[in-house]
């Protein structure tokens, strides 16, 4: 009986909307967005100030917390419609239930909308970001978010926290490995692949989910590289460096933001007008929500800019936010704030309508269990092609650092390999962190996958030693595996959890263990290649200065064994370049390509210049590094014009020849350098590149388009916009290795921001 007159009641609400709907459908053709607010306002004018409240919070089950519990009684508080949003709830069984029990109990019936952090792939597990980054392929890494959204729809959620577009230049940070690297250019692109991947193009299709870019904003500048530490930078840096994939995003169409847990300028982000009020909304226009990080309004008090939660629930509602995740803070207090006249009811209906036009958007309120189709679970999760996704993914993720010899690809006269290292067996850990729903027994470890393509090839195994620890008891055997083997393969570096949120490390070498099962590996005199395996730039002299092969593996996902294979047989030509610096020396952060120049750069013949003394001033690979089987020749720049007006295109040319036997893809990248500004800018900006595949012994000529727009930046008075002057631009195969042209910007103007 209840469940037909909660249908009833559902019923009431769609054909009120669709009545309304319908009668102005008679006067004039009616936009979705009419109907949604029409729709929207009509529902709103039923509920109480409770249940306006209700769409505001944000509660974790209890899967994947990265925080306490604050409330284990949600779904009875959802019941009765003082909450919106369900995270950390998994499964499409358990969310039909929930959903079911909501929906029906609840006075309106609103449905919940389900979020989780599908960071990198769902069931299955797609390299971690850092790594799907460093592939510069835009359409791959839309396809791997593309491919979680489907398997996370179709499991019941709604809603992903990802992608995190935060810039990360110090690779102490755990979380560098969920971004897409040091720069703001290519954050940009990758944010947008992303953004598109996981919403699609109809938000209605159930084989999308929403996205929310986090964490806005800035907090890639953790000082000291430790997680939840505070942040310093100018509003300059803010703009010129962290916001622009933000805003990326929110071009894209992110359906929503996620606030950050440090503070900008002294206010922390969760209650921080300027970023919220100011730039995300007014600025931007900004129509999705904003949720909060993980208790970060609560966090406030800690901060030390509210005396208490009350205040602290007031000055995030003040500043924009419009949904709590996991505080209480908003349902607790808020009703008492109105009443004070502390938060107006006003912000509370816009914050509630924002939250319902995502479940409207979502089609949540025709039917609220679309997302719900075991069926289609089934046959959705794991499928065939998401594997044969991941691996695609996967090997172009790789980045070849060092290949002395050409040890790689290993050669067909190889007889014997052995395979040694802590990696080289392991399914968990390559799983990478936030890899939140991912399973270990749908990874496919190297050792298998080397099995089964060396054929004729003895493949030997020997663990050697731990990710960390001092035991040595494995390193004989290690050492004999190895001795009998043509070919030594080394897969080590850090386990999953030692990268990710709440995962900083001050020193970011190989664990010594390792270290020192390597050194004792490489005294052997075998050709030993490194499979390095890492959530982060590691501090690697030693390796590079030893090993001859290095190969980036990064945490690859499900398909990390059969990807590293195809690479280490050639079958793939590695074409993955870094896109973060990697230091000699954690002395060296921050470290990044874009750095200023200063009053005094290094001159190697004037002491009195910004050096180390002990250590060069350069990476140990910068920006943009990454090898290739192929050799890549690149001609001289040719350039359409010598100087450019503000509505001309600047045509920049050049010819690259593969010189090598093998066919190979080359990133090719272009850098310019505004010489000088009303403001000092940095030696390298990138601002194009484009990923070309190029057959043996053939050239192909690459064509870049740069218009005056493309160099503006936030001038001395701080408008955005261009100025007059004389470039250079750089193209070239890393931030390091480019040839140089030069050229001329006429005019001064700004620029729509
Ligand atoms: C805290 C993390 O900072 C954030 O990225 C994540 O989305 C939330 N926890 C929810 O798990």
């Amino acid at each position: 009986m209840k469940k037909i007159a909660a249908l009833l009641l559902l019923l009431s609400i769609i054909t009120a909307a669709s009545f309304a709907g319908s009668k102005q459908k008679a006067a004039k053709p009616v936009g979705d967005e009419q109907k949604m607010n029409q729709f929207i306002s009509s529902l709103m004018a039923k509920m109480t100030l409770e249940e306006k409240i209700g769409q505001t919070v944000l509660f974790s089950s209890w899967w994947d917390v990265t925080g306490p519990i604050s409330n284990n009684n949600f779904v009875k508080d959802a019941e009765e419609g003082k909450v919106g949003a369900v995270f950390n709830a998994l499964s499409v069984d358990f969310l039909y239930r929930m959903q079911k029990a909501v929906v029906e109990k609840s006075r309106l019936h609103i449905p919940l909308l389900f979020g989780y952090d599908v960071i990198h792939g769902y069931r299955t597990t797609f390299p971690i970001p850092l790594a799907q980054s460093a592939s510069w392929d835009m359409g791959m890494i839309e396809r791997s978010a593309a491919v979680a959204a489907t398997e996370a729809a179709s499991d019941g959620l709604h809603w992903t926290y990802a992608p995190m577009v935060d810039i990360a230049r110090d690779p102490r940070w755990g979380r560098v490995a969920e971004g897409a690297g040091e720069d703001q250019y290519l954050g940009s692109k990758v944010a947008v692949a992303q953004v598109r991947g996981f919403q699609g193009s109809n938000l209605k299709d159930v084989s999308t989910i929403l996205a929310c870019a986090k964490h806005y904003a800035g907090y890639g500048a953790s000082q000291a590289g430790r997680d939840y530490s505070t942040v310093d930078m100018s509003e300059r840096y803010m703009r010129d460096y962290y916001l622009p994939p933000f805003k990326a995003a929110k071009e894209a169409g992110v359906a929503s933001f996620m606030t950050a847990f440090n503070e900008y300028d002294g206010t922390p982000c969760s209650s921080n007008e300027f970023l919220l009020n100011q730039i995300l909304r007014k600025e931007w226009g900004f129509k999705g929500f904003v949720v909060t990080d993980y208790t970060s309004i609560a966090e406030m008090v800690k901060h030390g800019n509210v005396k208490d939660e009350k205040e602290a629930g007031e000055a995030a509602m003040n500043a924009g936010v419009d949904m709590d995740m996991q505080s209480g803070i908003f349902m607790k207090y808020l009703k008492q704030s109105l009443k004070e006249g502390k938060v107006s009811e006003k912000r509370i209906d816009e914050a509630c309508r924002r939250v319902l036009e995502m479940k409207y958007q979502l089609g949540l309120f025709d039917d609220p269990y679309r997302y719900c189709d075991t069926i289609r679970a089934k046959q959705t999760l794991l499928k065939p092609e998401h594997f044969v996704a991941a691996r695609e993914m996967a090997k172009r993720s790789i980045v070849l650092l060092k290949n002395e010899g050409a040890l790689l690809p290993i050669r067909s006269d190889v007889r014997s390999i052995a395979l040694i290292g802590p990696m080289a067996a392991d399914k968990k850990n390559q799983l990478g962190t936030w890899h939140t729903a991912g399973r270990a027994e749908t990874v496919t470890p190297i050792l298998d996958a080397l099995k089964a393509r060396a054929k004729g090839v003895a493949v030997s195994y020997a663990k050697g030693c731990d990710f960390e620890g001092t035991d040595k008891s494995g390193f004989a055997e290690a050492l004999e595996v190895a001795s009998k083997a043509d070919v030594v393969l080394v897969a080590m570096g850090e386990r999953e959890d030692m990268s990710g949120e709440a995962n900083s490390r001050a020193n970011i070498d190989l664990p010594s263990i390792q270290k020192e099962l390597l050194a004792e590996l490489h005294k052997l005199g075998k050709p030993v290649v490194l499979l390095l395996h890492n959530g982060r730039p590691l501090t690697i002299s030693w390796e590079n200065e030893h090993i001859p092969a290095i190969l980036e593996c990064w945490h690859l996902g499900s398909q990390a064994g059969p990807a590293i294979v195809d690479v280490l047989f050639g079958d793939y030509n590695p074409s993955g370049k870094l896109t973060m610096t990697f230091p000699r020396s954690v002395g060296q952060i921050p470290i990044h390509y874009n750095m200023k120049n200063s009053g005094r750069p290094y001159n190697p013949s004037d002491n009195f210049t910004s050096h180390y003394k002990d250590m060069p001033n350069d990476p140990l690979y910068p920006f943009g590094y990454g090898l290739s089987y192929s050799t890549f020749k690149y001609s001289a720049i040719s350039l359409s014009k010598s100087a450019i007006g503000l509505n001309d295109t600047l045509k920049v040319k050049v010819s690259i020849t593969n010189t090598s036997k093998f066919d190979g893809e080359e990133v090719v990248q272009l850098y310019i350098r505004d010489l000088v500004g009303s403001v000092t800018r940095p030696i390298k900006e990138l601002k194009g590149f484009k990923k070309v595949a190029i057959p043996a012994g053939k050239t192909v000529e690459v064509e870049f388009s740069l218009t005056a727009p493309d160099l503006a930046f936030w001038r001395k008075d701080m408008t955005y916009g261009v100025e007059a002057g004389d470039f250079k631009i750089f193209v070239g195969t890393s931030s390091s290795a480019v040839q140089e042209a030069n050229f001329r910007l006429s005019e001064t103007a700004s620029v729509k921001w």
